[in-house]
């Protein structure tokens, strides 16, 4: 072993030197009082996962009732992602965009790395660096792109193992002279000699997520949760990964991707992007419901897809990840039973209630909530004391994390290197009014439009304020690597790019599963019922479906609709699918402000495809 390598605890089997020193630069840095290398084996997953119990973080659950599983609780600052403390750092302030946080490099690198108070300067003392090695695709694939994190959470490390290819094989690939996404990781508490450490270590006043697109590195302060932690997801996924995209002609896409096999044994597969907590899991896990027999819906992914050209000109897609990170408030075995299955065992749970068995308990899990629980504050809860103050007892935002090979649909393609070629792509928000059901666009300039509009109710999935619509384009407003305007223009070239090829690009459709009678209620009954709109859409491709032209595209009328083993009235559908010219000319102006926003780089086609919207509304 080279003294390099011992100084940092690097296992015999670490030839990349690179890696090797910046690990030494990074523990010069962040003080760690001492280092480890993730192998990925399940003894390792195992003793962290007890080591966390050890420590208070993780609760381990009833065996007998949730076998190999465990809960942890969060601090209360700490339960979702931060967006605005998360930060693209690009040379030019152009190339983050008007959507993104900016700061330039050299401040940021000053305030995190350089400076006198650099927060990341001491920021791992006390605690253990973990070394977490793992491919965002299948291990060794010519799609896959490695990163290493440095984390000084075992929580993240677990939860890394889960979803992503974490370990000793990622080493292995990386050999001595291979490439990998540095990301920087700590929770930001430094321990003190002799300090108690807290169940859930996080810097409550101070976090930053940070991005230099240039030089591919992640940088995240202060949070040990989800997106803002586990740094292969959003960080790396979607926010440097749309920059690599851009640059070689690809798309990394906050997106589902599942597989629809019909009764004649056809398959497609389809890529959905809907904004977070909108329904990307609960869609990729489809059950087909009454009426439906021969059916069959595979998930290949629940949250992220990255898109590449194929040689033949159809696009592929392959899910980075290995796990779902998915919403646990409002899953059951009615609407989501695959899900339910998957959270049979093996998951690890955070910020759900607890049960006085051992087990786990959220929202709309049981149609009764159990009589007495624990919330995820550590509070005693009850349904009576939940009416009186309106407390939850799991976070909205609570989530479970469990490996992909759980899921009972899984895909025999999921791990396939070559991907799956994409016969549509669905954008979709969650608004409560204005946009109908299913909406088909015309070609694929109008698709790309739709998709650029998209305004969606904001959930929990972040901090601030819940259900304000806000557009949110491609679902990616969060997550995008560089300037919204400039990622327009990329999937118009793209498209153009293919046609010019002779190939026929995917269809494009826009669905909103969410519009509210007034009741207040859903109308649409989503879920596994959203099979009657996928048909429809499958219809569409095959040139078989009918539908009618509208102001936006293309609709089903109710006929063109497979209702079999569905009272769902002319009326109802009515109430979801159609358009009330009135609304639309106020969306269109929100539409406007969007444009105006992203004037720079704004592609002509899109205010031109507005203005042919506004001719067809007034005509
Ligand atoms: P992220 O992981 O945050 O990216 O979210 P996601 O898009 O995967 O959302 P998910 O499928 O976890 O759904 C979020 C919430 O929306 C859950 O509470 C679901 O129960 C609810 N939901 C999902 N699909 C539907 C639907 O078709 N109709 C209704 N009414 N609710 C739905
Ligand atoms: C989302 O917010 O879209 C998620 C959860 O998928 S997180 O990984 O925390 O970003
Ligand atoms: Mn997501």
């Amino acid at each position: 072993m080279t003294t390099a390598a011992a100084q940092v605890n690097a296992p015999a089997y670490v030839k990349n030197t690179k890696l090797i020193a910046w690990v030494a630069e990074m523990a010069a840095l962040l003080q760690p009082k001492d280092i480890y290398w993730c192998d990925g084996t399940t003894e390792e997953y195992d003793r962290l996962c007890a080591q966390l119990v050890a420590a208070g973080s993780f609760k381990k659950l009833n065996p007998e009732l949730r076998p190999n599983s465990y809960l942890a609780w969060t601090h209360p600052s700490d339960v979702a992602r931060v967006e605005d403390r998360t930060f693209i750092c690009s040379a030019r302030k152009e190339d983050a965009g008007p959507t993104n946080n900016w700061c330039d490099p050299a401040e940021m690198r000053a305030k995190l790395q350089t400076g006198e108070q650099a927060l990341f300067k001491g920021a791992m003392k006390g605690r253990t660096m973990y070394v977490v090695p793992f491919s965002m695709g299948p291990l060794g694939s010519d799609i896959a792109h490695i990163g290493v994190e440095l984390s000084d959470s075992a929580y993240v490390a677990v939860n890394m193992k889960l979803m992503t290819r974490m370990g000793k094989g990622v080493i292995d690939v990386l050999g001595a002279d291979g490439e990998f996404v540095p990301c920087v990781h700590t929770v930001g508490a430094p321990l003190e000699e002799g300090q108690k450490d807290s169940a859930w270590p996080c810097n409550p006043d101070t976090k930053y997520i940070v991005h230099y697109p240039e030089t591919r590195e992640i940088w995240s302060y202060g949070s040990g949760y989800g997106g803002n932690a586990l740094l292969g997801k959003k960080c790396f996924a979607l926010r440097i990964a749309s920059t690599m995209g851009r640059d070689q002609g690809w798309l990394a896409e906050h997106m589902l991707l599942l597989g629809v096999t019909n009764p004649q044994g056809q398959k497609f597969h389809v890529a959905a992007a809907f904004p977070s907590a909108c329904g990307k899991t609960n869609f990729a896990m489809l059950i087909p419901p009454q009426g439906y027999n021969g059916w069959k819906v595979t998930t290949i992914g629940d949250d992220i897809a990255w898109v590449k050209p194929g040689k033949d000109g159809r696009l592929y897609a392959i899910n980075p990840e290995a796990g779902y990170f998915g919403v646990a408030p409002g899953t059951n075995t009615l609407t989501n039973p695959n899900c339910m299955r998957s959270l049979d065992r093996d998951v690890i749970f955070t910020n759900v209630a607890l049960t006085p068995e051992g087990d786990v308990w959220w929202e709309s899990m049981t149609d009764t909530p159990p009589a007495r629980l624990t919330d995820w504050q550590g509070n005693e809860w009850t349904p009576e004391l939940a009416k009186q103050t309106g407390a939850k007892a799991a976070h909205p935002n609570a989530r479970f994390t469990v490996a992909a090979t759980n899921n009972p649909a899984l895909d025999a393609e999921w791990d396939n290197p070559a991907g799956v070629a994409i016969d549509a792509f669905i954008f979709g928000g969650r608004r409560s009014t204005t946009v109908p059901l299913v909406t088909e666009a015309r070609d694929w300039t109008e698709g790309v439009y739709m998709a650029a509009t998209m305004g969606s109710e904001t959930t929990a999935a972040a901090f601030g304020q819940q259900g304000v619509v806000r557009r949110d384009p491609f679902a990616m407003l969060p997550f995008m690597g560089y300037n919204m305007s400039d990622y327009f223009q990329h999937w118009l070239t793209l498209g153009s790019k293919l046609q010019a090829s002779g190939a026929q690009t995917p269809k494009i459709f826009c669905v909103n599963w969410f519009r509210k009678g007034a009741d207040g209620k859903f109308v649409w009954p989503g879920y596994g019922e959203n099979m009657r709109v996928l048909e429809w859409i499958l219809g569409r491709i095959q040139g078989q479906a009918q539908g009618v032209e509208n102001a936006f595209g293309i609709s089903p009328t109710y006929e063109d609709i497979n209702w079999n083993g569905l009272n769902f009235s002319k009326e109802q559908f009515q109430s979801v699918i159609g358009i009330d010219t009135a609304a639309w000319q106020q969306e269109l102006k929100l539409h406007d402000e969007l444009f105006t926003q992203l004037s720079y780089h704004l592609p002509a086609e899109l205010p031109a495809t507005k203005a042919k919207i506004e001719q067809r509304l007034a005509a």
